[in-house]
């Protein structure tokens, strides 16, 4: 694997830019790190475990819980009537039961829970459980929800320009559809949450979520407690990707519930196939399209289904699809473009924010629409790209995306052109023609996808973050912010931005456990944004003690604040005076000098009308491409991905490292959505809607084997035009998309296989079965009868 550092190293400066280890590396490489599950557990801590509904659709006739109340072990036995507030844990509307009542609505959906002296025992007895179900037949999939009329949200309808003036004018028309699957989370920390009643009736929740601020809103909730009897602690998750930003809570709620009701600490770690079936996931989508285009491939009218499977509730689907309908031009100008975007209710597990948010699934469609206009002109897909990118500078036109937002800052043609130059696209694609002549079984196929993802929330009022900042006497730092860390690197960023503001070496700065008791009405730490929002939270806590330490030097030499100097552990006077800076904080503590502080940041110039779907979400783009080259056996479809490369934008990264590890993660991440992760749930019978791919055994995510054999990853030199941390940009969610050149070079190989003019059908996953689909459907062979996987 290769890693391209060289261009940062050069402009590094100070502690930002720097690629430092992981906060956290050594704790974690020697099994020292503590995750929820590690803390030592208190005397009398109780174990939960929850009884799922083995019907998908249907009315609970009957629920006898008497054997599991006489199990040994079984301290309590719960349902939705011990809840003594309301029995509700949804993000934005109040569908989400904690616990079923009367009614199920997914195979795996929680009806009742139980508390027990150990785990094992509290397993054991929600086994015992007798319930009988009025079964009813399940919405399934995304067609069955279509055909009858099942939303968990009213459709939207998005249309910008004349679209049907610009079909009417356009030379050429193509119209298809395509089918997406879904996708697990698979973070290697299941969900978790301890417990413990503290004084007075309050409670503190340690919770492994990307959202510590909402935990402690629907704890009060459900439990009729006020916010400040509620504290939730976050110190690190084994991995969120989006599936604790709202998961999480009805885990935290029901430990909650315990908790308070029987005065006991208690623990709900959720068991893994438990968790895989009754957690959301990655919204399949299903799309149908309609395009206009002229000789040259260039855009002139878009019309396009985005239909995606929201699951029994709405969670989060509202702003999922909304970044999905914001993100189906890609980094492409749409003239004329008319959406249709359905929220599909179905009777699985509710679906919700997964690493994008819904932004690959918007991609996803117009990168499969260029490579059939491409396929159609008979021209270079790359091509195709690049006539229709946005303009490099605005006030020129094809400047502003569908949305209404200006562009000013596309970098997208530059590090196309790079890449080009770099992987020797056209070179291997000569070669790759070559090879496909010459051999029968063996095909190849190799496409470059860009990427243009907005960063900030859609929700304005998301975008702020608050931090505190301490110094303590003797001169070392603790910060908190409401940030949470996943893996991702926030708080090692962090930890780098507080040392460089204050010329501290990095171990003089500590993090403390993100916790909704320290600073409160936090954001989720998601849409990428954490490091811009808490990064600038601290570094505006930090210039303010930095002046008034400043003011206090200058005082001490004889000179103004804007004189000193903090740099090396030193506080330095321009007139030659110094101090360590333990010494001079030392000082200051006893001029009685304030020596913590807050700080807070909100986005600024962003608006968005979330009815007419226009405005100015974003504060900027992440700009991005990668070139993949795959080879497919067309005996027994198997794949392999052989060489990828990438050239993506982090503006003027403050840690080289976790960016490039962030940009790796995400791209394989986003592989193994395309190809190989496929879930699948029964689709009739007895059983209809259960999740079968519920463990590793049967759902298969990318392992190391799988990772390209050549991996060129590198950093575009650039700077970001908005006023970003040290003009940084965001990480961690834009390499996700990169991984749709994969797919894009499955369908050249695919399409190597099959006649010319024969019709190129893969949908994703395309995992082996569906290639050899694509290539028998394409070859007019009976495999075709398989039916599309499900969305
Ligand atoms: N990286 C790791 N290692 N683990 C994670 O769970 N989550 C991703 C991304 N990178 C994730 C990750 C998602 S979905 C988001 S939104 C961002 O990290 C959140 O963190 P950030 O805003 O600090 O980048
Ligand atoms: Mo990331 S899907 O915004 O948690």
């Amino acid at each position: 694997m290769n890693q391209s550092l060289d261009v940062l190293k050069a402009k590094s400066s100070a502690k930002a830019g720097q690629s430092i280890p992981h906060e956290s590396a050594h704790l974690h490489v020697t099994g020292q790190a503590i995750y929820i599950d590690d803390l030592p557990e208190l005397e009398n801590t109780l174990y939960v475990a929850v009884g799922f509904s083995q019907c998908a659709r249907g009315k609970i006739k009957q629920m006898n819980l008497d054997a599991v109340r006489a199990a040994s072990g079984v301290y309590a036995v719960f349902t939705a009537q011990d809840i003594p507030a309301e029995n509700n844990c949804g993000p934005i509307l109040k569908d989400d039961p904690i616990f079923a009542v009367d009614q199920v609505e997914f195979y795996g959906q929680a009806l009742f829970a139980v508390a027990a002296r150990s785990y094992q025992q509290a397993r054991q007895a929600v086994r015992l459980a007798q319930i009988e179900y009025e079964a009813e037949t399940p919405i399934l999939t995304i067609e069955q929800a279509i055909a009858q009329q099942a939303w968990v949200i009213p459709p939207v309808e998005f249309s910008q320009g004349d679209v049907a003036q610009a079909f009417h004018q356009a030379a050429h028309h193509l119209s298809g559809s395509i089918a997406l699957g879904g996708q697990e989370h698979f973070y290697l920390e299941g969900q978790i949450s301890y417990a413990i009643p503290q004084e007075d009736q309050t409670l503190k929740v340690y919770c492994s979520t990307q959202h510590p601020t909402e935990m402690q809103h629907l704890i009060c909730h459900a439990l009729g407690l006020r916010a400040h009897q509620i504290s939730v602690e976050s110190r690190r998750m084994g991995g969120g990707f989006g599936g604790k930003e709202s998961q999480s809570a009805q885990w935290a709620c029901i430990a909650a519930l315990f908790a308070h009701r029987l005065g006991r600490p208690v623990k709900l770690r959720l068991d893994r196939d438990d968790d895989m079936r009754s957690t959301g996931k990655r919204h399949g989508f299903s799309y149908e399209w309609d395009v206009a285009f002229d000789q040259q491939g260039v855009l002139q009218g878009l019309k396009v289904q985005l239909a995606s499977n929201c699951g029994f509730s709405a969670d989060l689907s509202a702003p999922v699809n909304e970044r999905a309908i914001c993100h189906v031009g890609n980094a492409y100008y749409l003239n004329a473009v008319q959406i249709q975007n359905l929220r599909c209710k179905t009777n699985t597990v509710s679906n919700t924010a997964f690493r994008g948010f819904g932004g690959p699934q918007g991609m996803f469609v117009i990168e499969n629409i260029l490579d059939d206009i491409a396929h159609y002109l008979k021209c270079d897909p790359v091509q195709v790209r690049q006539v229709n990118f946005f303009a490099e500078q605005a006030g020129q036109g094809r400047d502003h995306t569908h949305y209404g937002a200006e562009v000013r800052d596309n970098v997208a043609p530059k590090i196309v052109a790079q890449l080009l130059e770099r992987s020797q696209y056209y070179a291997r694609k000569q070669e790759i023609m070559q090879f496909n002549q010459n051999n029968a079984w063996i095909k190849r196929g190799i496409a470059l996808t860009p990427l243009m993802f907005g960063i900030s929330f859609n929700a304005v009022h998301y975008n702020q973050a608050g931090a505190l900042v301490y110094i303590y006497m003797d001169g070392t730092v603790a910060i908190t912010h409401g940030g949470t860390e996943m893996g991702q690197g926030l708080y090692t960023k962090v930890r780098q931005i507080a040392a460089n503001e204050l010329g501290l070496p990095i171990d003089e700065v500590r993090l403390l456990p993100t916790d909704t008791s320290r600073v409160p009405n936090t954001s989720a730490t998601a849409a990428s944004s954490g490091a811009d929002l808490n990064g600038k939270a601290v570094q505006n806590a930090c210039i303010k003690i930095r002046q008034r330490l400043a003011e206090f030097a200058a005082g001490l030499s004889q000179t103004t604040a804007e004189h000193i100097r903090f740099e090396n552990h030193l506080v330095t006077a321009d007139n030659g005076m110094a101090w360590t800076f333990a010494d001079l904080v030392n000082r200051a503590y006893m001029a009685r000098i304030q020596l913590w502080d807050s700080g807070f940041y909100k986005t600024p110039e962003i608006h968005y009308d979330q009815v007419n779907h226009l405005g100015r979400p974003f504060f900027y783009y992440a700009y991005g491409a990668s070139v993949s080259e795959v080879a497919i056996d067309t005996l027994t479809g198997e794949m392999k991905v052989l060489r990828v490369d990438i050239l993506h934008d982090v503006g003027r990264s403050i840690n080289p490292a976790i960016d490039i590890g962030q940009i790796e993660g995400g791209f394989i991440q986003g592989m193994g959505w395309l190809t190989n992760e496929e879930l699948y749930w029964q689709p009739t019978g007895e059983h209809a809607g259960r999740l079968f791919t519920h463990a590793p055994s049967t759902y298969k995510i990318p392992t190391s084997v799988d990772i390209p054999p050549v991996f060129n990853v590198s950093l575009f030199d650039n700077e970001n035009s908005s006023d970003t941390i040290y003009r940084s940009k965001a990480v961690g969610e834009p390499p996700f998309m990169l991984s749709l050149s994969v797919f894009s070079a499955i369908r050249q190989a695919v399409q190597a296989a099959i006649p010319a003019d024969a019709p190129l059908q893969l949908n994703a996953p395309a995992t082996a079965e569906e290639i050899l689909r694509a290539i028998a459907l394409g070859r007019g062979h009976a495999l075709a009868d398989r039916p599309k996987p499900q969305a």
